[in-house]
């Protein structure tokens, strides 16, 4: 319950409607509780004594007993929805804001679809718990109750049926109910399995078509889904043991109120509308407990997905919170240096990805990292904008520590094109704008340009202004790679990352790129991750990295010199000292 509970606190504000809703409720039922007597006076005064202005009476009370009863009830939900859901909303949010603040070591770890179950579906049980509990947690005693009361007064002796039924009626419930609990945790996990396969699928429809993997997909999906199926079969059959149960002892109440009456009415004249109502009490009774039980269930299920929104309301970002004040402000000279820099993407630190790496880059300098896939490239930049922290060694900026600086601080410094270049379907204008909301045009220009991409955006039908992604327009990977350079420029950053960002880009284009970039006169450290020579011939210093070690450090002429493997890599992409790929 523990989960459940630390939850309660989203309901907080709003609690105002979650006071009102069971207010009305309580309206509701001692409306409702009035009925049988009603009833009994239309058969033991109106029939009985063949009185019909006291039925035709009694009849426009019990209408309009209802009517009130159920603007009451309207206005019950009314309220509980407002309660509930807004609830929900603000829990879906903070659920939302805290993937936002985690690690990439976090992300690494937690699948797409778990996490998109959590949001949803987790967050709609709990939602739903709350908005029957605003409904039912002031019915269900009070009605309860109400019905001993009314039944009783009726009835004494008949009342005692009651005694005997209820607490038999909640044994059976409780041991019900027991056995569903641990059912519906794994009704959610089995949705968790569906929404990963569903995720991937979507997020790789097309490669699962290029590979005519369709029906192979299918049946994966297939799996998961009969397992979905399976589990919540499996818990519903349970809960739904309940009802049975109810009609059971609801039939023997009445027959045994039957059996009893038939000699009260003989015996002591007890009046056939007394009996009516005693049934009807009953019947009022046994309903409150099978939504009593329905209550239990859903509690059951929002306690499963309670768990699992607390768990991931509780993640930690993995890396160590750096101070949140900073006596260092906004400006930043440029320079980087690793020190003795080790990494590994297991806690544990096995299977190092870098190893003991030390440089320096000096403000305004241009730095290549040359190697092959694998060697480490991408987790050497990554670890800049600590997006993972050095398991040894400190990697510095300006001589401070990456992890005394707030990250806030440390991202507004460093733009980054990622090696994967993420589009969201939004207008061209804010993918670009991404790091600099309120960017005036003709900065986005001046962008777009220097990353050689104003030209098709002008060719665009909607210009700056076309939407691209899902509903809009499909560029080209060099497009993307060119707005990605574009959004990256745009904040002007004191130390810009390119991580392999012109791999999609042709070879003429990106020297129009690198020839802008030389001639923005801004000193800017720049960090450039590159396959082809041509991309680090004027670097102003380059690393060649294999499998996580530096093995070469210097400018062209001195690697051509010393570095056996940038020789070799040149040599591969010259033809007699020209460069093979050379732009025309
Ligand atoms: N998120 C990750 N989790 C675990 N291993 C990773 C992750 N990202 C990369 N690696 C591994 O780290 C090594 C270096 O990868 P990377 O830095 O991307 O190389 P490069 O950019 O030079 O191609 C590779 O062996 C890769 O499999
Ligand atoms: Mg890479």
């Amino acid at each position: 319950m523990y989960a459940l509970y630390k939850l309660l606190r989203f309901l907080k504000p709003h609690w105002v409607f979650a006071v009102i809703a069971p207010l009305l409720m309580v309206g509701e039922v001692l409306l409702d509780l009035m009925q049988p007597r009603l009833i009994q006076r239309i058969i033991d005064v109106g029939i009985a004594r063949s009185d019909i202005p006291a039925v035709i009476h009694t009849g426009f009370w019990m209408i309009g007993f209802m009517l009130i009863a159920g603007l009451f009830g309207a206005g019950c939900g009314y309220f509980a929805v407002r309660a509930a859901y807004g609830m929900g909303g603000d829990l879906r949010g903070a659920l939302f804001r805290k993937v936002q603040t985690l690690s990439f070591a976090n992300l690494d770890t937690l699948e797409t679809g778990a996490m998109i179950t959590r949001l949803t579906s987790d967050v709609n049980q709990v939602q739903e718990m709350v908005m029957m509990m605003m409904r039912g947690m002031v019915r269900m005693p009070l009605q309860l109750v109400g019905c001993l009361v009314m039944a009783s007064m009726t009835s004494p002796r008949l009342g005692l049926i009651f005694i005997v039924i209820l607490p038999a009626l909640l044994i059976a419930l409780v041991t019900i109910i027991r056995k569903t609990f641990p059912l519906y945790r794994q009704v959610q996990r089995a949705l968790d399995a569906v929404n990963s396969v569903l995720q991937e699928n979507l997020a790789g429809v097309r490669v699962i078509k290029a590979f005519a993997r369709s029906e192979h997909e299918s049946a994966r999906f297939a799996v998961a889904n009969n397992a979905l199926i399976k589990q919540m079969t499996t818990a519903v059959r349970m809960s739904s043991r309940t009802t049975p149960v109810m009609m059971l002892t609801l039939n023997i109440g009445v027959v045994a109120a039957l059996w009893i009456a038939e000699g009260q009415v003989q015996v002591s004249g007890m009046k056939v509308g007394e009996v009516v109502v005693f049934i009807n009490y009953l019947g009022l009774a046994v309903i409150t407990l099978t939504m009593f039980s329905n209550l239990i269930i859903q509690i059951s299920r929002a306690q499963a997905s309670a768990r699992r929104v607390v768990e991931l309301l509780e993640s930690e970002p993995a890396l160590e919170k750096p101070p949140e004040a900073s006596e260092r402000t906004t400006h930043l000279k440029g320079r980087v240096a690793f020190e003795n820099v080790s990494f590994s993407y297991y806690p544990t630190g096995q299977d190092p990805v870098l190893k003991n790496i030390s440089f320096v880059a000096e403000p305004g300098e241009t730095v290549a990292l040359l190697g092959a896939t694998g060697s480490g490239k991408s987790t050497l930049v990554q670890l800049i904008p600590r997006f993972y922290d050095a398991c040894q060694g400190r990697v510095l900026l300006d001589d401070v520590d990456v992890r005394d600086i707030p990250e806030v601080e440390l991202r507004a410094h460093i733009s980054i094109a990622l090696q994967e270049t993420v589009l969201f379907s939004t207008t061209i204008r804010n993918n670009i704008s991404l790091g600099v909301p309120e960017a005036p045009m003709e900065k986005l220009q001046e962008v777009a340009h220097a990353a050689q991409a104003a030209e098709f955006i002008n060719h665009l039908p909607d210009g700056y202004e076309t939407v691209v992604g899902q509903r809009g327009v499909n560029l080209s990977g060099g497009q993307k790679q060119r707005l990605a350079i574009a959004r990256a420029l745009l904040p002007q950053p004191s130390i810009l990352i390119f991580d392999d960002s012109t791999s999609a880009v042709d070879v003429r284009t990106e020297a129009h790129i690198q020839r802008a970039l030389e001639d923005n006169d801004r000193r800017q450290t720049r960090f450039i991750v590159a396959q082809r020579i041509s991309s680090v011939l004027t670097a102003d210093k380059i690393i060649v990295l294999d499998d996580g070690e530096i093995i070469g450090q210097g400018n062209h002429a001195q690697l051509l010199e010393s570095c056996a493997v940038y020789r070799e890599i040149y040599d591969s992409q010259t033809e007699n000292g020209v460069l093979i790929h050379s732009g025309h």
